[in-house]
């Protein structure tokens, strides 16, 4: 089989690269893409060393931070990269690369969009913006990217409750825990081109017919919430 080869994109600690990897690495010969590449524009970005330790090659970006780093159109064209997939990567895309990766450039957002997301919503801001509207839930948002921030067409949200005693930590805590098992699993749809960006700008998906997925159970164990996502995407589950 031939395996897309993806890049990952994150200027953070990157647990959702590690979810990917390891999820991909769970899915042995049935998984449809390979992690080639990870580009930061942070040089000390965790997401460098995780990309280090699982043997995978990462490079630094030009930004602020690094002006000497590279640039993200000829990373990609030098690795022979067919998907992106944003993990906490804090810049926009440049327009040409927005438009020449359409339909194969992800983003997971960690609410549910449209709402709480655009410029300046990231991080802790936006579970204190959940919090502060005092909606009943929220939840990561996957999502093509396009030339604007948050605004792409959504693939898959899960839904997940907001309780009353939260903070920012606890539901940034409880909405990652979703991110790390829908990520992974929306990721390889995309590389098996299971899930692709129609012509007019929606989503045609036999795996996620309907975006919006029924509210995840945070007293489930994660092998639990696993199986159930499998199970509801008709996924093969790794062990089979
Ligand atoms: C996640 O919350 C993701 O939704 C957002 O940035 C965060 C990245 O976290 N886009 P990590 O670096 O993957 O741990």
């Amino acid at each position: 089989m031939t395996r897309t080869r993806i890049a990952v994109l994150a200027s953070g600690g990157g647990s959702n690269l590690q979810a990917i990897v390891d999820h991909l690495a769970t899915l042995g010969e049935h998984r449809h893409g390979d992690v080639v590449l990870v580009a930061s524009n942070r040089p000390d970005a965790g997401a460098l060393a995780r990309a280090e330790r699982a043997g995978i090659e990462g490079v630094v970006l030009r930004s602020p931070h690094a002006p000497d780093g590279l640039e993200l159109g000829a990373v990609f064209a030098a690795h022979g990269v067919a998907l992106v997939a944003l993990a906490g990567y804090m810049r926009l895309i440049p327009p040409d690369v927005a438009i020449a990766y359409r339909g194969r450039m992800l983003n997971m957002h960690p609410a549910l969009l449209p709402d709480f997301g655009g410029p300046g919503m990231y991080g802790s801001r936006v579970h204190r913006a959940v919090l502060r509207a005092g909606v009943a839930f929220s939840g990561p948002s996957v999502h093509f990217v396009d030339e604007e921030y948050d605004h792409g067409a959504v693939i898959a949200q899960w839904p997940v409750p907001v309780l009353p005693q939260d903070d920012e930590h606890s539901l940034a805590a409880r909405v990652l825990r979703a991110e790390h098992l829908l990520y992974p699993r929306v990721v390889d749809a995309v590389a098996a081109g299971e899930v692709r960006l129609g012509d007019d700008g929606r989503v045609v998906s036999a795996r996620f017919p309907q975006p919006r997925l029924p509210a995840m159970n945070p007293a489930l164990d994660d092998e639990a919430l696993a199986r159930s996502l499998d199970a509801r995407f008709g996924l093969r589950a790794p062990s089979t």
